[in-house]
């Protein structure tokens, strides 16, 4: 059987998806279910989206909507086969109360583009351009959420969402890959971030970056040993995950998580 047009398309737009690689459907139950745990572990909470039946990109649950301070600026999908899932995304903000969420008229993919550090500059948001969000998205971002929004140019379609090429590490300093940006953007985050871990090729194309840091334990992927080394150099605690199968689908530990700010 012939996969579905819709995946066909997508693979276009995501070169890491290859639909003729099989899943192993079991195993990628057990490598989520791994990285939930993880997160319990180190002690936080896990609130679980319900998947629904004909959205298997649900599990990339960073896309849906992007957080700050109680604030939610929710997710427009560039691309139809997504587009259903922010609805997902804002009815749970909107059932679990405290939340005001906020409707995108522009396309952005939430946590995929949108990343927070809160003590940089009081409070900062970082936005990636160039594939999936748009630049109009990062201005009504930062009318919705009060914050200044740093634009940042990504250029290498391997690096599709900001999420797979930058990360915050902690509260005001991150790592990422240069290569994933723009030459001017480069010189920007050279400019902003002079101690920022700095990634290979070798570990971003392992999906290195695609991490979650809670300032001190930092959970990323196996594969990225060489940026576990930095990491660790820089005094946090690399937490390692296998998630070989959910990375068949052009995702890693962030992709699978859309972190809360209340
Ligand atoms: N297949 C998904 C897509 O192409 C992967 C999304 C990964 N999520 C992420 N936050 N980068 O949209």
């Amino acid at each position: 059987m012939s996969p579905p047009e819709h995946f066909a398309v997508e693979y276009a737009i995501n070169p890491w998806m290859d639909t003729t690689a099989p899943v192993d459907t079991e195993l990628a139950v057990k490598q989520w279910e791994g990285l939930r745990e993880t997160f319990v572990r180190l002690g936080h909470t896990v609130h679980v989206l319900a998947p629904e039946i004909g959205l298997p990109d649900m599990v990339y649950a960073a896309n849906g909507a992007f957080s700050v301070d109680g604030v939610v600026y929710g997710a427009r999908f560039k691309y139809p086969q997504r587009i259903p899932e922010a609805a997902a995304h804002r009815r749970f903000y909107v059932d679990h109360g405290g939340w005001r969420f906020v409707t995108p008229a522009e396309t952005n993919e939430g946590e995929g583009d949108f990343a927070y550090l809160p003590s940089f500059l009081g409070g900062t948001i970082l936005a990636g351009h160039g594939f999936r969000t748009e630049t109009a998205a990062h201005a009504e971002a930062q009318e919705a959420l009060g914050r200044p929004v740093i634009s940042l140019r990504l250029v290498d379609p391997r690096f599709y969402h900001l999420d797979v090429a930058l990360a915050p590490l902690d509260d005001s300093n991150v790592a990422y890959y240069p290569g994933a940006f723009s030459e001017a953007t480069r010189s920007v985050l050279r400019q902003l971030f002079p101690d920022a871990v700095l990634a290979d090729e070798e570990d971003a194309l392992a999906f290195g970056l695609n991490l979650v840091s809670d300032g001190r334990n930092v959970v990323l992927n196996t594969e990225a040993t060489g940026l576990a080394a930095k990491l660790r150099a820089a005094g946090y605690v690399p937490v390692p995950v296998e998630l070989t199968e959910l990375k068949k689908g052009g995702g890693s530990v962030k992709c699978c998580v859309a972190e809360l700010r209340p």
